[in-house]
């Protein structure tokens, strides 16, 4: 009879001495002459499945081929397991080898690797726990964000990824050509040839093309891979990332910070709710690998109640001004502990100050507003003051800015001053001026980097350790 397989996370729900099938990889085996064990992993869940082999059963010779990293296929009777943390294991009628894994080869070993080794081999990453855990709350996260917008109405529009505006305006851009760059002379690029007719590059945000989908359907989200040229080889930067970038029309400044911090807080909860052994497994991991670090390293709460904080409080709101007056006063300012003085008013704040502003002084995560318009992108709306532009940042501990966005400026003479001050072609762009001449409304939108989301859901330190396939200045493998 064939039996169906079952994925080993449903395995709690079954009833005891059923037959089942299951699939997946090896992650130990142990050999000897009466009975064997086997730990299969099948990535649906951090917990493995115990596989008890009775060696009178089972041929030596095939067994023996069976190392970590081979995949297999198991029937069996699930019997209640003696061991700790787990309810069944399964008592082996049946083994079929899929794939054969040399042991001599096989880098991932049943032992610590560092997370740079097995950024080395992010192709077989996923069969470790650490990153199982995080790619499974990955996907979690991203079905929170869906699950969130849909419950509130939102219209997911897909914005291009080819482009030919740079929506930052800070020409960190990747050109996407199919000219024959080998056989071009020196100086000799002529875009009128190339695909588009034109230079292009891949988008670094969405948000324009957001804009006019806001302005017919009110509320839209678009969530899409962004690329960024900016060679900072930091903890926080990605070359490739994903942004989730919702667009809202009749929305001002604080709506959409309202809009920001509800959604943050229904994606950790959700995560907490759902994903609960992966976030006890990094829990875990993490204190472990603190208890080697000095007091002031550790974080001050273990990851799940750093989570809930999250959910318990209500975000900080304070005006650039009133930031920039704290770190000005700050200690470490005044003792020349950060790296970058804060002395200026008009300075961009660093990942430093933030996290002093989050972490050390309001202790919470912190929404800064009407930063100083020289240090914003130029679609911003304009405040009274004609100093700073109605921006936000939300801050969050340990990674700093997590999401961008503002108020946009919807005023079309307003608009267009602010693109000649700031060198933006007004013909380029008319069709985003157009949303300015035909029903202007107020509206507001920000971007959310995904993973910098995760990494705070998580814990990681480092932003390559969230994505499968990091691209980073110098790296592109896989
Ligand atoms: O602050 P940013 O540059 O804002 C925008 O792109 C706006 N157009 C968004 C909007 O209003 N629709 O980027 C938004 C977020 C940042 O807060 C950060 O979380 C993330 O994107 N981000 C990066 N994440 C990883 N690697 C990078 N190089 C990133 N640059 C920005
Ligand atoms: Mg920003």
């Amino acid at each position: 009879m064939k039996k169906e397989r079952i994925k080993i996370i449903s395995i709690g729900n079954i009833k005891e001495e059923s037959q089942i099938q299951v699939m997946g990889w090896v992650r130990t085996i142990r050999k000897s002459k009466n009975v064997s064990f086997i730990s299969l992993n099948d990535g649906s869940t951090i917990n493995s499945l115990q596989i008890v082999l009775d060696m009178k059963v089972f041929d030596e010779k095939i067994i023996d081929k069976i190392n970590t990293g081979s995949s297999l296929s198991v029937n069996g009777k699930l019997v209640n397991s003696t061991g700790k943390n787990q309810k069944y294991e399964l008592q082996a009628e049946s083994i079929e080898l899929l794939g054969e894994s040399d042991p001599e080869l096989y880098p991932i070993q049943p032992k610590k690797h560092t997370f740079e080794f097995l950024r080395e081999v992010a192709h077989l990453r996923p069969r470790t726990n650490t990153f199982s855990c995080i790619f499974r709350i990955r996907h979690a996260c991203i079905f929170a964000i869906h699950k969130f917008f849909n419950e509130k109405g939102f219209i997911n529009i897909h914005t291009p990824i080819i482009t030919s505006s740079d929506a930052e305006g800070a020409g960190e851009m990747f050109r996407v050509t199919s000219l024959d760059l080998d056989n071009i002379k020196k100086n000799k690029l002529d875009y009128t040839q190339d695909f588009f007719s034109k230079p292009v590059n891949l988008t670094v945000s969405g948000q324009l093309n957001a804009e006019l989908g806001a302005l017919a359907l009110s509320e839209v989200y678009t969530f899409g891979p962004t690329f960024r040229a900016e060679n900072s080889n930091t903890s926080k930067h990605l070359a490739e990332f994903w942004m989730i970038e919702p667009e809202m029309a009749f929305y001002d400044i604080d709506d959409n910070m309202d809009l920001a911090e509800e959604m943050l807080k229904y994606i950790i909860s959700y995560i907490l709710k759902n994903c609960s052994s992966d976030l006890s497994f990094l829990e875990n991991l993490e204190l472990n690998d603190e208890k080697q670090l000095p007091q002031v390293k550790r974080n001050e709460f273990p990851l799940i109640q750093r989570l809930e904080k999250i959910i318990d409080n209500d975000f900080i709101r304070v005006k650039y001004d009133e930031a920039f007056q704290i770190l000005r006063n700050s200690k470490p300012n005044k003792k020349g502990k950060f790296n970058f003085k804060v002395d200026e008013w008009g300075i961009d704040f660093q990942s430093e100050h933030e996290r002093y502003l989050v972490e050390k002084h309001f202790k919470n995560p912190v929404i800064v507003s009407d930063y100083p318009k020289q240090i914003k992108a130029f679609y911003m709306r304009s405040n009274r003051d004609n100093k700073t532009v109605a921006a936000m940042d939300v801050l969050f501990p340990s990674v700093g800015e997590i999401i961008g966005g503002s108020q946009r400026e919807e005023r079309l003479m307003m608009l267009e001053k602010r693109m000649e001050e700031m060198n933006v072609s007004k013909s380029e762009l008319s069709w985003y001026l157009d949303t300015r001449r035909f029903g202007t409304v107020k509206h507001s939108g920000f971007g959310l980097g995904l993973e910098r989301l995760i990494q705070f859901v998580t814990g990681m330190k480092n932003i390559r350790d969230v994505i499968p396939f990091p691209r980073t200045p110098g790296n592109c493998s896989y």
